[in-house]
């Protein structure tokens, strides 16, 4: 008997207790101790077997590790199969999180109690994959075909109450699963319960699944795993028999794990986890963190100071007088009322957060006794450093003192304070209070304790943290100035602002980067190229005006309803401003550059081409300590889409020597931007991957 599973008697019943930290996975052990566990229940004459899991949950999935693997028996369709087969009464008694394969063992079980705080669900879609041991076809037998495809498509968990008002559980009860679990069984055992299999119940009637099928193909944004789950719940209805239905959910399950959508999706799941755990913070204890301050309460300062309330955090808002503090508290109100409406706070928390937790000011010496500042006011050296002089003299020793700069030299800043170890970059993303992403940027002289308490200050705020060293841009901005540039030179050789945008949605980014361009203000690539032209471009370099002229005329984007696209009322309904196009053609004409012909595909490889050499350049510089660093920030920063895994991993996948190959091809026709990252170079000679030093590092 395995280790994994450990057998007791309790009179009649056989108890069967998963006992594989942290979450139960349902991985070669497991499966072979509740086979054995069910084989010996039967030989020994029990009556009722009870199968709970010991820990914090019931079996959390199959074990994703696993997967990519040769599979090994038993596998957990055949289990599933088994334990629904046998004679005796199979009880499941549920708590923590029973998911995917959890659930699937939960519903080949004959009769399902739960704790009230139990969730369960199928979100095999998320991984690219679709429920595989019995899911869809079980679950449409207890819950309906309605309540299946959403739960199946969406991969949403829900709550007890739901689970028993759709059939998937029996009964909720408090207490310990053991005790519940055994109390149920007994009371099924003297009430003559019948063996319940839910493979031999009816199959349900069918809808029109068709229809089905391309909602959820148009919502997945080029996703596929949830339509072809689609097409397993369709079996459910019309395949002639239970059997034959698990076997079409097979081949489709077959189908997906053999999906790159399936490797980037279970990258973008282990990567998320990995990303904020680095070897140098263990054992590093966090500064306290109850009162932080944040100066300036433009967009991205209410934003930050929103997500800090939001978190527990007593949060201080300096601005420069009354009224620009009554207009930033007129925005941490409106973000917090969003909050409201949506449910995440009640009213009587809406008015603690704004009445005691938020304290507005205008004088510095509000700041003495905070134990972190983070500082979101103009972007412009000379103003940062004064603030931080500021900050330098009134802050109690030990405070922390953070930027929100999103390319600024940290390393100067923290240079004009007397204690440039408690000087740390933290770079939210706008709005602060939504987007997930955080950039801990870690200066040369930063304390390690001043670094673990950046992360821990992400892990309240609920973001994905991502360690960034000290460069023009960081990661993320730095990356996207690279794949922005490379979109430019595509329009001046005759692509569209359009087509490229349409292009990349296509590929499954959220929205193209000129939409993206017009949602962030023209003002701000604006700014940051005159920036650059002051500081002095490299002659090779290759520059583009007529998206000045397009500044230059007022048209700032979203905000003034026109930039790229012109927008309605509603900002939704946008279609393409056409004297873009003509200032592109002026500026073609001046440049004397024939314009030619681009296909969508082209399109993608030379834009991805440029931000996978760019994000090499990052990592092989030490700006990012990892490839899975990188494919983070531009997941939840730069909405790239997750199941392509990351700009890295997307890499890995389409592989790196046909990459470089177009690089190389690129630099013919322009030598200074197309210079291939030495580390990517490096990675084809030996014939390695980026995932190999994500390996190397963990
Ligand atoms: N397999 C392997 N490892 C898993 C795992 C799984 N199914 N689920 C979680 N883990 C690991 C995590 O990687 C993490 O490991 P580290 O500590 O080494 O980083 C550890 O368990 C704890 O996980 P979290 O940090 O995520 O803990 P949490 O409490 O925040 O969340 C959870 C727990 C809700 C179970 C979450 O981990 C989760 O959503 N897991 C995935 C569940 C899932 O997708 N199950 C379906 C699997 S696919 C399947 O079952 C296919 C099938 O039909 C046959």
């Amino acid at each position: 008997m395995s280790d994994a599973i450990n057998y007791e008697r309790v009179g009649d019943i056989a108890v069967l207790a998963a006992n594989n930290p942290p979450v139960n996975a349902l991985g070669l052990a497991v499966r072979q101790g509740l086979q054995a566990g069910i084989e010996r229940a039967e030989a020994e004459g029990a009556k009722a077997v009870l199968i709970y899991g010991t820990g914090r949950t019931y079996f959390a999935g199959a074990d994703i590790r696993e997967f990519g693997k040769p599979p090994r028996a038993p596998w957990l369709p055949d289990l599933c199969a088994r334990i629904e087969a046998s004679p005796l009464l199979v009880v499941s008694a549920l708590h923590g999180t029973a998911l995917g394969g959890g659930l699937e063992v939960a519903l080949s079980s004959h009769y399902r109690i739960a704790v009230p705080s139990a969730k369960v669900g199928l979100p095999e879609v998320h991984l690219g994959i679709l429920p595989g041991a019995g899911g869809t076809q079980r679950l449409p037998r207890v819950a309906g075909v309605e309540a299946a495809l959403d739960l199946i498509t969406s991969g949403r968990h829900i709550g007890s109450a739901e689970a028993l008002k759709l059939g998937v559980i029996d009964k909720v009860e408090e207490g310990e699963p053991r005790e519940i679990g055994l109390a149920y069984a007994q009371e099924l055992l003297d009430s003559g319960a019948p063996r319940r299999a839910v493979g031999e119940m009816p199959a349900p009637a069918a809808v029109d699944f068709d229809a089905v099928y391309d909602k959820v193909l148009k919502k997945g944004r080029g996703q596929l795993s949830p339509a072809v789950a689609v097409r397993a719940v369709q079996a459910a209805c019309e395949a002639e028999s239970f059997e034959a239905g698990m076997k079409r959910e097979r081949e489709l399950f077959m189908e997906l794990m053999n999906t790159d959508q399936r490797q980037g999706l279970i990258h973008a799941f282990f990567s998320e986890r990995a990303v904020s755990k680095l070897p140098e913070l263990k054992g590093i204890e966090p500064r306290p963190l109850e009162a932080i301050a944040v100066i300036g309460g433009g967009t991205m300062g209410a934003g930050i100071a929103t997500a800090a309330l939001l978190a527990g955090l007593n949060v201080t808002l300096l601005e420069m007088n009354d009224d620009a503090a009554a207009a930033a508290k007129g925005r941490i109100e409106g973000n917090l009322q969003g909050a409201l409406k949506r449910g995440k706070i009640s009213a009587e928390q809406f008015d603690a957060l704004t009445n005691q937790a938020l304290t507005m000011a205008t004088d510095y010496e509000a700041l003495s006794e905070v134990d972190l500042v983070i500082e979101a006011v103009f972007e412009d050296m000379e103003v940062k450093k004064q603030v931080f002089k500021k900050l330098d003299i009134v802050c109690k020793p030990g405070a922390i003192l953070a930027s929100n700069t999103s390319y600024l030299d940290v390393n100067e800043i923290a240079a004009c304070t007397s204690r440039p170890e408690d000087v740390i970059g933290l770079h939210f993303f706008s709005p602060a209070h939504v987007m997930k992403l955080l950039e801990v940027v870690v200066a040369d002289r930063t304390a390690i304790d001043v670094v673990a308490t950046g992360f821990d200050l992400g892990k309240r705020l609920r973001k994905i943290s991502v360690r960034a060293g000290v460069c023009d841009g960081f990661i993320g901005n730095r990356i996207l100035a690279t794949y922005r540039t490379a979109a430019d030179h595509m329009v001046l050789d005759g692509a569209s602002p359009f087509q490229i945008d349409k292009a990349m949605t296509a590929f499954g980014f959220a929205m193209g980067p000129f939409a993206v361009s017009d949602l962030a203000g023209l003002d701000i690539g604006w700014a940051v190229r005159k920036r650059k032209r002051a500081e002095g471009m490299d002659p090779r370099a290759r520059d583009s005006s007529y998206a000045d002229k397009l500044c230059e005329g007022g048209n700032f984007g979203q905000k003034t309803g026109k930039g790229y696209y012109v927008y309605g009322e509603d900002k939704r309904s946008a279609s393409p401003n056409p004297e873009v196009m003509e200032l592109i053609e002026a500026e073609r004409a001046e440049k004397g550059i024939t314009p030619r012909e681009f296909s969508d595909e082209e399109i993608v490889r030379k834009y991805m081409a440029a931000m996978v050499n760019e994000a090499a350049k990052v990592v092989g510089e030490g700006i990012a300590r990892r490839p899975l660093d990188v494919d983070m920030t531009l997941l939840f920063g730069y909405g790239f889409p997750r199941y392509n895994g990351g700009p890295l991993k997307w890499a890995d996948i389409v592989g790196l020597p046909d990459l470089l190959a177009d690089i190389k091809r690129y630099a013919e026709e322009d030598d200074y931007f197309w210079q291939p990252a030495p580390l990517l170079e490096q990675l084809v000679a030996e014939g390695r991957t980026f995932d190999d030093l994500n390996k190397e590092a963990s």
